[in-house]
This record gives C-alpha cells, sequence and structure tokens, in this order.
C-alpha cells in the first residue's frame, strides 16, 4: 500500500515538473521537432511519388469552356447567307452615293453653258474698210481687229527682229495678213491704248507712253511686250471667233 502511495506521488511530481518546464521553455523538444520533421517529409515524399499530375483537360472547367456561348454558324447556313446579302446590300448602297457625289462634285467644277457661251464669241468683220480698226468685247476685255491695207502688212513684214524688243515677226502673229487681232490692253500697267496713234501709227498709250506699230509689236514706251495676241479663228471670210 505504501509502495502504491509513493508511486503515485513520484509520478505526479514528475509530470508537474516537466509541465513548468515545458511552459517556461525550458523544456528540450528539439528531438520531438525533428521527429516530426521527418515524418512530414516522408509522407509528403511518398504522395509525390505516388500521385501523377492531371492533364489539363482531366481539370475540367468552371466555364464549361463556354460551349454554351458559343455560335454554331454551320448549324445556320440560313442565317449566314442573310448576312452576306445585308452586307452586300449596304456596302453597294455606300459606293453608288460615293459615286453619285464624286461625279456631282466633278460636273460642279466643269463651266456651264453660259459660262462657256461667254468664253469665246463670234464677230461679223465684213464691214470693217482696209486701214480700219474696231473694239470688240470678249470676256470683258477689249479686243482690235484691224484690216491692214497691203502697205502696211508690207511694212510689218520688213522691220528686222533686232529692231524689237518683244522679237516677234509680223507672220508669227496674224492668221491672215489683212487682219491683225490683238487685246486691247497695255502690256505696262494694262491701259487701253489709243488706235491709229503713235509714232508707228498702231497703237499709243497716252499712260506712260508706249509706242506699239501696225502688228502690235512695242516700239516705244516702257511697254515690256507686244499686245497680246488672243486665240482666235475663222469660221468664214468674214466671220470670226474668238477664244
Ligand atoms: S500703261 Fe500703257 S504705257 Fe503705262
Amino acid at each position: 500500500m505504501n509502495s502504491a502511495m509513493n508511486a503515485l506521488r513520484f509520478a505526479s511530481r514528475v509530470s508537474t515538473r516537466a509541465s513548468a518546464q515545458f511552459l517556461a521553455g525550458g523544456m528540450n523538444i528539439a528531438p520531438c521537432v525533428r521527429f516530426a520533421q521527418g515524418l512530414q517529409s516522408s509522407n509528403i515524399s511518398t504522395s509525390a511519388q505516388s500521385l501523377k499530375a492531371p492533364a489539363l483537360h482531366e481539370l475540367g472547367s468552371v466555364d464549361h469552356a463556354f460551349t454554351d456561348d458559343r455560335i454554331d454558324h454551320i448549324a445556320e447556313p440560313e442565317r449566314r447567307a442573310f448576312t452576306y446579302l445585308l452586307l452586300s446590300g449596304v456596302r453597294f448602297a455606300y459606293a453608288s452615293t460615293a459615286r453619285v457625289l464624286v461625279v456631282k462634285f466633278v460636273s460642279s467644277m466643269s463651266a456651264s453653258a453660259d459660262v462657256l457661251a461667254l468664253a469665246s464669241a463670234e464677230f461679223d468683220i465684213g464691214a470693217v474698210a482696209p486701214g480700219k480698226t474696231i473694239t470688240v468685247k470678249w470676256r470683258g476685255k477689249p479686243v482690235f481687229i484691224r484690216h491692214r491695207t497691203p502697205a502696211e502688212i508690207a511694212t510689218e513684214a520688213d522691220v528686222s527682229l533686232s529692231q524689237l524688243r518683244d522679237e516677234e515677226t509680223d507672220d508669227d502673229r496674224t492668221i491672215k495678213p489683212e487682219w491683225l487681232v490683238v487685246l486691247g490692253i497695255c502690256t505696262h500697267l494694262g491701259c487701253v491704248p489709243i488706235s491709229g496713234a503713235g509714232d508707228f501709227n498702231g497703237w499709243f498709250c497716252p499712260c506712260h507712253g508706249s509706242h506699239y506699230d501696225v502688228s502690235g509689236r512695242i516700239r516705244k514706251g516702257p511697254a515690256p511686250l507686244n499686245l497680246e495676241v488672243p486665240p482666235y479663228k475663222f469660221t468664214g471670210d468674214t466671220k470670226i471667233l474668238i477664244g
């Protein structure tokens, strides 16, 4: 009986002291920790060896790979044809509208009929006597038409180019020698010269004193160039079309 009581007391004291040392941190538990780590590593290696990594398709998908949201075009051929038809129609409408706009824009840039009528003008010169000059209006500008005499034609043909500031032969400035057609605008600063006046009996510009001969060429004064010859042609023996 006494020995039993002593054994109980010893066990109680040992357990109490062990608990106190453990709580105080003084108990050496390193062997226990090492034992636990060894146990864990052995378990992990055992699991890695025993488990094989699953393939990607074996993992499954929470969204079912969007199979429910996919549109099966093959199953709807009628809808595809309708879509193509609709898109083609819209694009054709766009192309037609663009074409109409381009045609209208380009046609708006071309001259209208009344403008074209003003661009050229026909005159009857049958009543102009030799040696006389008439002034007509073309595109808002004065145009001199002179019916030259044979003597005037011969005089102008004899002028050498070395005498001229703006070198042009009389032949280059006329279609028919007896008719001279020039713009009535002085090439100096734009005054309208006086017909049948000046040192050369052609035209004289009173603004700054330029003298033109019967071929409309500058012979004296500040004007740098001959009177301009407009585009013209004869549409009959006594009809001339300017422009
Ligand atoms: S504008 Fe004719 S000479 Fe000056």
